[in-house]
């Protein structure tokens, strides 16, 4: 995949505009990256606050030749490249929170918001990142829940490396869940970098309601099986999850 660059001092939304060039036909591998976003997007409708080089703010432009019910795996193999580039780059020990959050000692370093739009070419796939790389730019109210990482290594991290190292394995993780045996793989893959994905209770809520149990793996396309106090098992597809502590 070719990888273009889009850079912006400021923005509404890295997301919104990577929406916007997919409809006017950009090709896949666009990336559109900005020092700030005004209208930053966290998912479930929640703003996610991007001052000035605080964070990385990054959109990449796909084009999957999937099945649709396997596109819910673009979010899974995305949150396995952003785990491997902050192992690989800043010794991080990151964990997985279903379905995307990227959390080192349970506080946040990185969220994703992945888009779906309709274009002439096809369905396109916007892939959202966020990455807390500076300390002291966290807001008080998340700063027991978010982490930076600054705050994680005592270092300023370099955001060229950052692109760099993330790009490299976007590419790589987007390449395995096209080819032969891909969803399995990458699911697979998901599941060794998860502390979420066997064993671990947690509340989750859906649209259907809030759910307790035990995590007891993925479905072939990402979804969270939850087997309940009552022995049933349920499927999240769609929803947040948040670890419930041993009583
Ligand atoms: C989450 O809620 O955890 C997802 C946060 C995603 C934030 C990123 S920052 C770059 C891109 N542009 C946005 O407006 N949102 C995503």
């Amino acid at each position: 995949m070719e990888f273009t660059i889009l850079r912006f001092e400021s923005i509404e939304s890295t997301n919104d505009e990577a929406i916007r060039q997919a409809k006017l036909g950009a090709p896949e591998g666009l990336c559109v990256v900005a020092r700030s976003q005004t209208k930053g997007r966290g998912r479930h409708g929640r703003t996610w606050l991007s001052p000035p080089d605080a964070g990385l703010y990054f959109s990449l432009l796909l084009r999957p030749k999937l099945e649709p019910q396997a596109l819910s795996l673009i979010t899974l193999m995305s949150a396995i490249a952003v785990h491997d580039t902050l192992e690989s780059l800043y010794h991080l020990d990151c964990d997985i929170k279903w379905v995307n959050d990227i959390l080192v000692k349970d506080r946040k370093i990185c969220g994703i918001l992945t888009e779906t739009c309709e274009t002439y070419e096809g369905t396109a796939v916007v892939v959202g990142i966020g990455v807390n790389l500076l300390q002291g730019t966290i807001q008080l109210e998340i700063a027991d829940i978010a982490t930076s990482v600054e705050e994680e290594t005592g270092k300023k991290p370099s955001k060229e490396d950052l692109i760099d190292n993330l790009t490299a394995n976007l590419e790589q993780y987007y390449k395995i869940l096209q080819s032969e045996d891909g969803p399995k793989r990458v699911c697979r893959e998901w599941i060794t970098r998860s502390s979420y994905a066997f064993g671990k209770r947690v509340r989750a809520k859906t649209e259907r309601g809030v759910f307790e149990g035990v995590t007891a793996g993925l479905t072939w396309n990402g979804a969270l099986i939850l087997q309940l106090d009552s022995k049933e098992k349920i499927i999240i597809s769609t929803g947040e999850v948040e670890q419930l502590r041993k009583t």
